[in-house]
């Protein structure tokens, strides 16, 4: 399947659809040129999400993943576009509003610790969105364990401050905190690129684990096509701000139209026989090229050498 946009590609009606987004920004002029500069960094892009779904967003670094999350959240306003949420459209919705649905839709972050208040004790950072929603200080508190629990963390250690944890840790400690408020949706963008290899692949089985758990729907941003193939129903590539295709993971895969991803494909380490048939396993480290970071001046650059990961 290669037609992105509104082609109802989900099977379920649609938790979140996301129509036509745009996001321009303006950029100063530089030296000897006359005016403003725009960069269309999210460009007519548009998809569907089920509930308990996982859209896997892959593309390369400045291709406008983390800015098509951003815009889903109202992290920063679209241009224009609709961003549907359970038949409400979020564009447009006062912060009041946005802060009520943001109980429904969550974002994991891809840096952990930036995330994190440096001062402030772990149990206050994962109680913070449901004080945020309006519960009581002390109910929020007393859920804390719980959560930490859930995301395999030893609840002993929640007036520790985020430089006492590891990455890992640091990213379990986000996730948590997402989790608190029971969304339907989580956004995750980049949530395994701060992390060393090993730790990865413990994130990604918590993830994979959570995801089912609490039938969440992810739109799971990487650029790393092994793991978004791992975990995403559905796998939409970005190039240059625009879905250039979208479908399951083995119509895009095994047929894939752009140039690009027939590029990303054919990087990508993992062959399909095998990670078909290992689907229940963990995960384990191995080496491949698989993305094409662009140079300052926008220049495509050469395969750069890049991690991934591949299922047992
Ligand atoms: N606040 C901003 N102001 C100007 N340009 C931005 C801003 N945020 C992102 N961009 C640009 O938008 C493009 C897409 O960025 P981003 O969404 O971060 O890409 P990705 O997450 O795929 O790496 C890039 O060219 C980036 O430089
Ligand atoms: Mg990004």
């Amino acid at each position: 399947m290669t037609a992105p946009g509104a082609t109802g590609l989900a099977p379920k009606s649609p938790l979140l659809s996301v129509r036509n987004l745009v996001k321009e920004f303006t950029l100063k002029s530089q030296a000897g040129e006359f005016g403003k500069r725009v960069l269309r960094a999210v460009d007519d892009v548009s998809f569907d999400l089920a509930p308990g779904e996982v859209l896997g967003l892959v593309g390369e670094s400045g291709c406008g993943k983390s800015t098509t999350a951003r815009c889903i959240l109202r992290l920063v306003e679209p241009t224009s576009g609709e961003v549907i949420y359970k038949g409400e459209n979020l564009v447009g919705k006062s912060h009041t509003e946005m802060r009520r649905l943001r109980k429904e839709l969550q974002m994991v972050f891809q840096d952990p610790y930036s995330s994190l208040h440096p001062r402030r004790r772990i149990r206050h950072t994962i109680a913070e969105p449901m004080i945020v929603q309006g519960m009581n200080q002390k109910e929020a508190l007393a859920r804390v364990p719980e959560l930490m629990q859930t995301v395999q963390l030893d609840p002993r250690r929640a007036d520790a401050y985020p430089h006492e944890f590891s990455g890992g840790q640091r990213q379990r400690i986000g996730i948590a905190r997402a989790l608190s408020v029971h969304p339907e949706v989580l956004v995750l963008d980049e949530p395994l690129s701060a992390l060393d290899m090993s730790v990865q692949a413990d994130i990604i089985n918590l993830l994979q684990g959570l995801q089912q758990q609490f039938q969440l729907a992810f739109v799971f941003i990487s650029h790393n096509l092994s793991v978004v193939r791992y975990l995403a129903d559905e796998v939409g590539v970005m190039y240059l701000g625009q879905i250039v295709e979208i479908g399951t993971a083995e119509e895009v895969l095994a047929a894939p139209a752009h140039p690009y991803t027939k590029a990303l494909s054919s990087a990508a380490p993992v062959h399909r026989a095998a990670a078909a048939s290992t689907r229940a396993a963990g995960w384990r480290r191995t080496s491949a090229a698989c993305s094409r970071p662009r140079s300052s001046s926008g220049a495509m650059v050469t395969q750069s050498p890049a991690t991934s990961l591949r299922k047992r």
